[in-house]
């Protein structure tokens, strides 16, 4: 949802004074970026809020900034938050004017999250203030501004130590906005959509419109809203007269009929813009629009869940909020990246685990066709972490909650909301009752949507009515007592909020298979058959879901790897400080289906053969053993199609037949304190494969017919490197991605999977090198330097398009003893993406 631009009133002349550029757009519009141009300094000396404080000496930098990110990584940091510096005080200042033509108009500036404790000065005077870090909000500056004069905006930051169980990232994060509007005008998310009625040749559109009126008179005005296709085509409009009160809001509903709607679903994501336009004696003062779609969701138990009628199941993961080396500051690409890298492998919906997610995220979801269960928090009053949500909790949680629904329920994708993650509560007596304050809230805010939390003690939040309170119960692991669950009350429905949970490296594989234990290594086997105690291989949670129908499906622990948690290498709890030392270096997540940098691990083959239909198929592990001649080798195979056939330098191994095959893991095969598991997989293939060096070759049948072939080689030594962005043309809009994949090959080109060479990347033209990266979870290599070692065989570099400079990127990858790879990437003005 967003200002408009319009050109009817608000001829705005903003410009700064600042060290750096000016606003481009002298231009008439109510909302733009207010990213540019702010100095940063950490530490604080106490009079930097005011506006006579020289910083002329800090650092000049843009918006979303985290300043953790850049390190350094040191041991003396909470491992479980990457074992990265996101505490401290730090401040970012803005010098910017308003010209006197404005006077009269509402100026606020909107942050759409501040990571965290933020306070917001103008000219030295507090105007706003907002602990929690993933949740937006506005400060109106109207009354401290000095207009046609430098004006001062200085927000202090001041994130604690021991206050996440993830990385958070530190700073402002999250895009911030300069609005100016009439002082009539529609409120902060001041629009509420609905679709109460779908049909096939019509749909109604229910409109609540919120419009605030700042003046010290009442007055007549209109709200028009006019309802847009994709296209841009007028489909409904509607006008109303209204009375504002001074100094009031009011709440203005309107119905609009729209004839032959296209539904948003996941295969059609159709999107639908409402235009919502304030009148006042027939002049245009004020202009909102909002995206929303047509679509309608029904939960139950017996038909699982319902959009459009048609029965879907989650096919879902869990996914933290950090962009791996670009630490947590909000990217439109990145994020995109990460949302297409999931819809590849099958994904229909995510968690936004554990807080309310950047509005790109949901964005993108409404673009992307993916459904979205919107999480609130991970701790209530009772703390998991010291400095945690639960310091807030009692002063704030209504509001976050409150504004976190406002901000998100117009997304199509949205189908759920949770108010949390394994709180502690859930054991608590008093829990069944603080969830019942917190659902009804959310029904209070929006009707349309079924609360669900994430839960893990069964049975203590059946016993203390937290399973009553919610609307659907989100279970955490624990696939064994869905049908315990569903025996307990006839209402119940219930899904896998976090199912899976298995660790592993990308490229790793350790033999003989190993069990849930800390390898010297600070590396974990990816042959997929190692998750902690709580929780269980992917095979196992596929067969509860595919056996338990009336399950509405999952969200697996988690998507990508993220910062921070690095399970099994948690170390102690250090008794001294209470800090998490960790196992260092490992600073984050073994958790991922794909690794830090988007590079897919096996298992990201394994849930693609569940939940796509296209042939594919997928072995492992790599076919460089030298020196283990004829030692047996497991071989493992995904495969969506009914059976594959492996080939060792064209010897047939034989052929198995999907789903019928039990023979998966060694019968001896033991998982670490949870020995009553079984490891009879219909999911997958295996061949132990006596190793001789060449070519490891499946193909898979469908039908009798080959469908899909994947062949794997024993690689000579690292010989060259190959670059290979994933977009060769990006938008000179300085922040827009692309992300080079650098591989190490052999002289023939083929895939060298062990390689660990250092690479250096020169960069020259109209680009910057915005993170380096390479999937390893126990490196403290800087993300932010011009080198990056190979973590088998694979390195990545991000490169960002500089604003407003068109041209080329020319990029060089160079490795000692290897052959330098080069690429040109092009960055335009504008593109049509
Ligand atoms: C869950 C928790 C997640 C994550 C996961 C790791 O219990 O909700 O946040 O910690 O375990 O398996």
């Amino acid at each position: 949802m967003y200002k408009q631009f319009f050109s009817v009133l608000l001829f705005l002349a903003i410009s700064t004074t600042g060290f750096c550029s000016t606003y481009e757009n002298e231009v008439p519009l109510a909302r733009q970026s207010f990213n540019q141009d702010w100095t940063f300094k950490k530490g604080e000396i106490g009079t930097e809020a005011n506006k006579e404080f020289d910083d002329s000496s800090w650092r000049k930098l843009n918006l979303p900034h985290d300043w953790a990110i850049e390190g350094p990584f040191d041991e003396k940091h909470d491992a479980r938050t990457g074992g990265l510096p996101i505490f401290g005080t730090a401040w970012y200042r803005k010098n910017f004017s308003i010209s006197e033509a404005q006077k009269g108009n509402i100026i606020k500036v909107a942050f759409d999250g501040v990571m965290n404790n933020a306070e917001v000065y103008l000219n030295g005077e507090k105007v706003g203030a907002r602990p929690f870090g993933y949740i937006g909000f506005e400060v109106d500056l109207t009354p401290y501004i000095k207009y046609g004069k430098e004006n001062i905006l200085a927000v202090r930051v001041a994130p604690k130590d021991l206050s996440a169980r993830w990385y958070p990232g530190a700073g402002i994060y999250r895009n911030v906005w300069l609005d100016i509007e009439n002082p009539v005008h529609v409120a902060h998310w001041g629009t509420y959509i609905t679709t109460p009625k779908v049909e096939e040749k019509s749909a109604v559109v229910a409109i609540e419109t919120t419009i605030e009126n700042q003046t010290t008179q009442k007055g007549k005005y209109t709200l028009k809203t006019i309802i847009l296709d994709k296209e841009g085509q007028q489909v409904g409009v509607l006008a109303s007269n209204f009375d504002a009160e001074k100094n009031k809001s009011s709440v203005i509903k309107q119905e609009i009929e729209i004839s032959n709607p296209i539904l948003w679903d996941t295969e059609n994501p159709y999107l639908y813009t409402t235009t919502s336009i304030i009148l006042n004696n027939n002049q245009v003062i004020d202009s909102y629009a909002t995206s929303f779609g047509v679509r309608t969701i029904d939960y139950s138990r017996d038909k699982g869940f319902l959009l459009n009628g048609k029965p879907t199941r989650f096919k879902g993961v869990c996914m933290h909020h950090d962009l791996g080396p670009l630490g947590a500051a909000v990217n439109y690409r990145a994020t995109q990246r990460q949302l297409e890298i999931m819809k590849s492998m099958g994904v229909n919906a995510i968690r936004t685990s554990h807080n309310p997610p950047s509005p790109e995220q949901l964005e993108i979801c409404d673009k992307l066709g993916i459904l979205v269960q919107v999480e609130a928090f991970d701790e209530w009053k009772a703390p998991k972490v010291e400095n945690g949500y639960n310091t807030v909790w009692d002063e704030w949680h209504e509001r976050d909650l409150r504004d976190m629904i406002k901000r998100d329920r117009n997304h199509p994708s949205v189908v759920m909301w949770s108010i949390g993650n394994e709180i502690k509560e859930q054991r608590h007596e008093n829990g069944g009752e603080l969830a019942k304050a917190l659902v009804d809230i959310c029904h209070d805010e929006d009707p349309t949507r079924p609360v669900s939390a994430g839960l893990s003690i069964y049975p203590q939040f059946v016993k203390n009515g937290l399973a009553d309170a919610v609307d659907i119960i989100g279970m955490n692991y624990k696939p064994t007592q869905y049908d315990n669950l569903l025996a307990m009350d006839p209402n119940y429905i219930v899904y896998g909020s976090e199912t899976s949970s298995v660790v592993s490296s990308r490229g790793v594989y350790h033999l003989p298979l190993e069990n849930y234990e800390k390898h010297d290594s600070f590396q974990i086997t990816s042959y997929d058959i190692i998750s902690p105690p709580w929780a269980y291989p992917p095979d196992f949670e596929t067969y509860a879901q595919e056996t338990m129908t009336r399950s509405l499906g999952e969200f697996v622990w988690t998507g990508f790897d993220y910062l921070g948690e690095p399970t099994p290498f948690n170390g102690r709890d250090n008794e001294t400080n209470g800090k998490w030392t960790g196992d260092w270096p490992s600073r984050s997540s073994y958790f991922g289906i794909v690794d830090l940098c988007g590079f897919p691990k096996d298992r990201f083959y394994y849930y693609q053969s569940r939940w796509t239909e296209k042939p594919m198929v997928h072995i492992l592990p790599h076919w460089n053993w030298e020196g283990a001649d004829q030692e047996e080798i497991p071989v493992y195979c995904y495969t969506n199609c009914d059976e594959a056939e492996l080939f060792l330098n064209g010897k047939s191994l034989g052929k198995k037949v999907m789903g019928v095959d039990k023979t998966t893991i060694p019968a001896d095969f033991k998982f670490w304190k949870q020995p009553e598991k079984t490891w009879d997989s219909p999911y997958r293939l295996n061949w132990n494969v006596a190793y001789e060096p060449g070519e490891l070759k499946v193909v898979a049948y469908k039908d009798g017919k080959v469908a899909a072939e994947k062949v794997i080689v024993t690689a000579g030594a690292p010989a060259k490197l190959t670059v290979v962005p994933d977009k060769h043309v990006i938008t000179a809009d300085g922040s827009d991605l692309s992300f080079v994949t650098v591989r190490v090959e052999d002289k023939d080109g083929n895939f060298c999977p062990l390689a660990s060479s250092l690479v250096t990347f020169e960069v020259e033209g109209v680009g910057t090198i915005a993170g380096v990266g390479n999937g390893n979870a126990a490196t403290v290599e800087s993300f932010q330097g011009n080198n990056r070692k190979a973590f088998n065989g694979l390195c990545m570099l991000i490169i960002k398009s500089v604003k407003g400079q068109t041209g080329d990127i020319k990029i060089k990858a160079k490795s000692e003893g290897l052959t330098t790879a080069t690429v040109k990437i092009k960055t335009t003005r504008k593109l049509d993406i």
